[in-house]
């Protein structure tokens, strides 16, 4: 592969894996996230262990006047700019304490949906210009429908989905950092698989995967329920 992606949210869980995996594949690789020692460490790891060229950069999601930017210096890191973007960012508060406090549900809407939308939008103005390219966002099975146990963070998953016109992803429960302490993580799947999974959905040209795959069945089923039913479910 001889592609440029740029990896928003590189740190860790699902985005360090697919980092991992993109590097695996040959990706050229602007690796992204909040803490910019990490992404040097990370993108000498992806030159070192996989031989391919990788920058590191660092952004805050909370800094919008800093999007445009960052943007632009990540495309200004190899000759080309880049050919796909796959962000993976985001962050889930304890519900409770998100509808406790309007910060705490502020910043979960802002990091999750308002950012990536901010994000986004830079680097499709840019993939505009090259007339070709993918995006790649990490979504959620926890958008398809509404709980009381996540919706906050389930709402900022469905105007995620809701504004991504390109690729979509809809991981199911994954064992990263995010869920770490949880109690009961039923079908959580790993980080690598899900990496996985997302590239072979962008390489397929879909626009919705779900992974792992068995996720589509049982939210098209939970989908089905009636809403009085629903409403007396305890999940
Ligand atoms: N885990 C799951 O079960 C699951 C299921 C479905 C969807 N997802 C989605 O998958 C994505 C990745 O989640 P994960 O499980 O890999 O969680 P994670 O390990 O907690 O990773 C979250 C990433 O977001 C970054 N981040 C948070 N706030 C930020 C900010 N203000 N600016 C820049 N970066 C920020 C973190 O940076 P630092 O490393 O600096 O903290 C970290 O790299 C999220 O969008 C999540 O909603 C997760």
């Amino acid at each position: 592969m001889s592609e440029t992606v740029l990896v928003i949210g590189a740190g860790s869980g699902i985005g360090r894996a697919l980092l991992r995996q993109l590097a695996a594949e040959g990706a050229r690789l602007v690796v992204a996230g909040r803490r910019a020692e990490e992404m040097e460490r990370l993108a000498a790891d992806c030159r070192v262990r996989f031989g391919v060229e990788a920058a590191p950069e660092s952004f805050d999601a909370l800094d919008f006047d800093s999007h445009e930017a960052f943007i632009e210096r990540c495309a200004s890191r190899f000759e080309g700019g880049f050919d796909g973007v796959a962000l993976c960012h985001g962050e889930m508060p304890d519900e409770t304490d998100a509808r406790a406090d309007p910060h705490v549900a502020r910043r979960m809407i802002d990091v999750n949906y308002t950012s990536a939308v901010s994000l986004l939008e830079a680097a499709s103005r840019n993939l505009d210009q090259r007339r070709s390219g993918w995006i790649f966002a990490l979504g959620s099975v926890a958008g398809d429908r509404g709980r009381p146990g996540n919706a906050i963070y389930g709402s900022t998953k469905a105007a995620l989905a809701t504004y991504l016109s390109g690729l979509r992803s809809k991981p199911g429960v994954v064992d990263t950092g995010m869920t770490w302490g949880l109690p009961d993580l039923p079908l959580a799947a790993a980080p690598e698989r899900v990496a996985r999974d997302a590239m072979r959905g962008v390489r397929r040209d879909r626009a919705v995967v779900y992974s792992p795959w068995f996720w589509a069945i049982i939210m098209r089923v939970i989908r089905w329920i009636p809403d009085r039913i629903f409403k007396r479910l305890d999940l």
